[in-house]
C-alpha cells in the first residue's frame, strides 16, 4: 500500500518558473492593489481592468514552464499518492504531470459566467469587455477573489485530514482560509515546510528546509523515497 503525501502549495512553487509570488518585495502586490483588481467591487467597478489583469496573468503563463519543484512532485507518485491542494491558478502542476490537484483559488486557463459559476469555458487568450457565456452573461475569471467564498474548501481539508506526509512549499499561510488546511493534518504525521524565508514562526510542527522549491523539493522527494 502507498503512503499518501499531501502537499499545499503558493505562488513560491511557481516562482522559478517565472511567475511572480504575491508578498515578497517584488509580489504582484507590491505593483498592483488587491482592491483595484482582486475583488467582487473591482469586477462591478472596473471590470475591464480586471480581466486584463488576468489577461496579463494568462499571457505570462502560456510562457512559463513546470519547474524542477513541479516535476519531482509528479515524479514522486511512483511511489506514493500524491494529492497537491493548490492556492496557485497556474497549472503547472498539471503540466509537469501531477494527477491529482485540487486548485483552491481557481484556474487562470478557465473562465466563468458572471451570473452562472457553472458555466465555465476553458479560456487561453483574452477575456474582453462583451465576451460572453452560453447564458448571454459577461465572463470573467474563474479565479476566487477576496470576499468571494471557497468552494473547494471543503474538499481540501478532507485530503489534508488523509495525509500520511504533509509538505507547505512556497505560500506565506498569509490567506484564509486556505491557511488554516493546515489545522486539518491528523497527529503525529511529518510535516516539512519549503520556503526560503520565514513563514509564520507558530507552526512549529514543521521541519523547515529553507531552500527554493526547485531545490528543496527533490531534495526532500528523494530523502522520502529512500525512507521508503
Ligand atoms: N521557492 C519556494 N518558496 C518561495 C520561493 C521559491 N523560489 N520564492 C518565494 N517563496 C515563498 C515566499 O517566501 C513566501 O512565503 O513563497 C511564499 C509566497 O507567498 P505569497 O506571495 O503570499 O503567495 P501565496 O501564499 O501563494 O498567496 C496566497 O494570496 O493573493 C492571494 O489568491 C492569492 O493564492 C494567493 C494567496
Amino acid at each position: 500500500m502507498k503512503k499518501r503525501v499531501v502537499v499545499l502549495s503558493g505562488a513560491g512553487v511557481s516562482a522559478e518558473s517565472g511567475l511572480e509570488t504575491f508578498r515578497d518585495s517584488n509580489g504582484l502586490w507590491a505593483n498592483y492593489r488587491i482592491e483595484d483588481v482582486c475583488t467582487p467591487e473591482a469586477l462591478r467597478r472596473d471590470p475591464a481592468k480586471v480581466l486584463d489583469f488576468y489577461n496579463m496573468r494568462r499571457e505570462q503563463l502560456l510562457r512559463a514552464e513546470p519547474n524542477a519543484a513541479h516535476l519531482a512532485l509528479a515524479a514522486l507518485e511512483e511511489h506514493f499518492i500524491v494529492n497537491i491542494v493548490t492556492q496557485n491558478i497556474d497549472d503547472l502542476h498539471e503540466r509537469a504531470g501531477s494527477s491529482s490537484v485540487l486548485h483552491l483559488h481557481g484556474e487562470l486557463l478557465v473562465s466563468r459566467s458572471i451570473k452562472n459559476p457553472h458555466l465555465k469555458v476553458e479560456t487561453r487568450g483574452p477575456v474582453k469587455l462583451g465576451d460572453l457565456a452560453s447564458d448571454g452573461a459577461q465572463l470573467r475569471p474563474h479565479v476566487v477573489f477576496f470576499g468571494e467564498e471557497v468552494p473547494e474548501l471543503e474538499r481540501g481539508a478532507k485530503i489534508v485530514s488523509l495525509a500520511d506526509i504533509f509538505i507547505v512549499v512556497g505560500t506565506s499561510l498569509a490567506v484564509y482560509p486556505a491557511a488554516g488546511l493546515v489545522n486539518y493534518v491528523q497527529h503525529g504525521v511529518p510535516c516539512f515546510l519549503i520556503d526560503p524565508n520565514d513563514v509564520k514562526p507558530s507552526y512549529r510542527m514543521f521541519e523547515h528546509i529553507r531552500k527554493g522549491a526547485s531545490e528543496g523539493v527533490p531534495e526532500l522527494c528523494s530523502l522520502l523515497i529512500s525512507n521508503i
